[in-house]
């Protein structure tokens, strides 16, 4: 991995080992795709402010999430069909995040189970649960993620229906899945990826498998789930699944103001700033525009995640200075799993570390406690300044 200096060089080597099929899958929006492409423009075109002959010498990446220590801030997201990147996706992801000293969140529609993941690392992960009609269903995993002692329940609120990716339909990534003639071809010119897939321990959800009645195909599962999505979900299912989940409880998907003040007097424990990763609703804001408004409505009441198109630690500065407490990625370390299995997603938490790090010394700030929107050249997206979250670095005043 000499050669790998960043995230976009982890993507192009996915983008080479990784059957089609499965490269588009992550790397898509829904509908025009407008979403997934501004969540990395705005993102982008935030300056952050040079600073100079700050002593720098003694920088700090570290921070806690919800009570937890992170050597970055930095969590990774929920991705379906980790498993399909790379054989035992789900393992190695979370294997390479914990010894990176961050957090794994391991998701509903992933290949390995819940106790796959809990078998195979040493430390508590977290579980992102979907809302589905089959109420006992879900309820018997959340059972099975207190079971296992996942620190955090990550409740994903905006999947009620699911958002159309082309791709997918034209790759016969549809429900139920369809074997075409040139995924085979595709798949036999990936000898290392097939390889991996056979080698792993399963090459279906297993979250469900065993644990449906009657499904223990991909297609029957696929076809089960599709139809499970619910779009009656509402503010009463958040206070049943804070009745039964006895842990940290987080709701992804937040990305409206009045949505956010409602979280708040919920009593959730955190929010994830969200669209998915522009996977949902095509034309929705780019999450980082949304960030410091749900900062200014909530930040004070509850821990604000963020995530979509962060790619670099540049941009994990970025979101800091708007307000978050860390950042989920999703196909930064998705790119690095295809890529290179768990060394990859090492990878990418290594550059984003190292790319944070620089950032930080170069914007003339430390600490994550002194990142706020002093670190930018001009507060974004805002028409009044977050004029709360200044922190006059040469005092050293940490962040609440
Ligand atoms: C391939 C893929 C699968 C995903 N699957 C899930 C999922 O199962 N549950 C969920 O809550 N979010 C899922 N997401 C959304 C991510 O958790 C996250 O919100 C998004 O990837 C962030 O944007 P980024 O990829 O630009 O970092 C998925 C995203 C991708 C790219």
């Amino acid at each position: 991995m000499k050669n790998i200096t960043c995230v976009e060089d982890l993507r192009q080597v996915a983008y080479r080992k990784v059957p089609r099929a499965f490269y588009d899958y992550a790397d898509s929006g829904s509908y025009t795709e407008s979403t997934y492409r501004s969540n990395v423009a705005d993102m982008e075109a935030i300056k952050l402010r040079q600073r100079v002959l700050v002593d720098v010498d003694k920088r700090d990446t570290s921070t806690t999430i919800l009570g937890e220590k992170m050597s970055v801030p930095v969590v990774l997201a929920p991705v379906g069909l980790l498993g399909m990147q790379h054989g035992d996706g789900e393992i190695l992801a979370c294997r390479a995040a914990h010894a990176a000293g961050i957090q794994f969140t391991l998701s509903t529609m992933s290949i390995c189970s819940i106790e796959d993941v809990a078998a195979a690392v040493d430390r508590p992960f977290w579980f992102q649960l979907y809302v589905i009609r089959d109420r006992a269903f879900m309820r018997d995993l959340i059972d099975r993620a207190a079971a296992v002692k996942c620190s955090a329940l990550v409740l994903t609120v905006d999947l009620q229906i699911l958002g159309q990716r082309h791709k997918d339909i034209r790759n016969g990534l549809t429900v139920p899945p369809e074997i075409r003639l040139k995924n085979v071809i595709d798949i036999a010119t990936k000898p290392a990826w097939a390889w991996s897939i056979l080698k792993g321990r399963r090459k279906t959800f297993g979250n469900l498998a065993g644990h449906v009645k009657g499904m223990d195909n991909v297609n029957s599962l696929a076809e089960w789930t599709a139809q499970q999505f619910d779009p009656t979900l509402n503010w009463r299912d958040i206070e049943w699944v804070k009745s039964i989940w006895p842990g940290k409880l987080i709701l992804k998907g937040i990305l409206d103001v009045e949505d956010a003040r409602i979280a708040a007097e919920s009593g959730v424990d955190g929010i994830v700033c969200s669209n998915h990763g522009g996977r949902q609703l095509d034309g929705a804001a780019s999450s980082i525009s949304m960030l410091p408004k749900l900062a200014d409505a909530v930040g004070d009441q509850l821990e604000l995640l963020f995530d979509g198109g962060v790619r670099t630690g540049m941009d994990v500065e970025r979101a800091i200075a708007l307000g978050a407490r860390g950042c989920m990625i999703g196909r930064s370390y998705v790119w690095g799993l295809g890529a290179y299995g768990e060394a990859g997603v090492g990878k990418t938490i290594e550059i984003i570390k190292k790319e944070l790090d620089v950032s930080m010394a170069l914007t003339g700030v430390s600490s994550i406690a002194q990142i706020g929107p002093n670190v930018l050249l001009e507060p974004p997206f805002i028409q009044r300044p977050v004029a709360r979250k200044v922190v006059k670095i040469a005092k050293g005043k940490k962040r609440s």
